[in-house]
């Protein structure tokens, strides 16, 4: 069970593995990610950065490859929090503030 570590609150949620970051996020009570699409890969409000774990989450696919590149801001470390499929190691993610 992977723990998921979200920043800067340094909050830590027992999240199950194959569910996506938003949806541990949300079900841990954190209201601060944003999701206006419901997580479609369509609005990119849920962007954050994974600064340790990226390698055990799902790959890169190319709906969420297609709006990151259309986003500002976005970095080696960015993701889509909805489609970004948790694997069996601990993750640690940002949520960003230009959102
Ligand atoms: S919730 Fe809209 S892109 Fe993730």
């Amino acid at each position: 069970m992977p723990v998921l570590t979200i920043m800067p609150s340094g909050k830590t949620i027992d999240a199950a593995e194959g569910i996506s970051i938003l949806q541990a996020i949300l079900s841990s009570g954190e209201t601060s990610l944003l999701h206006k699409c419901g997580g479609k890969a369509e609005c990119g409000s849920c962007h954050i950065f994974v600064p340790e774990g990226r390698k055990s989450l799902s790959k890169i696919q190319r709906l969420e490859n297609e709006k990151l590149d259309t986003l500002v801001g976005i970095g080696s470390k960015s993701r889509l929090a909805c489609q970004a499929i948790l694997g069996s190691e601990n993750v640690t993610v940002e949520i960003l503030s230009f959102n």
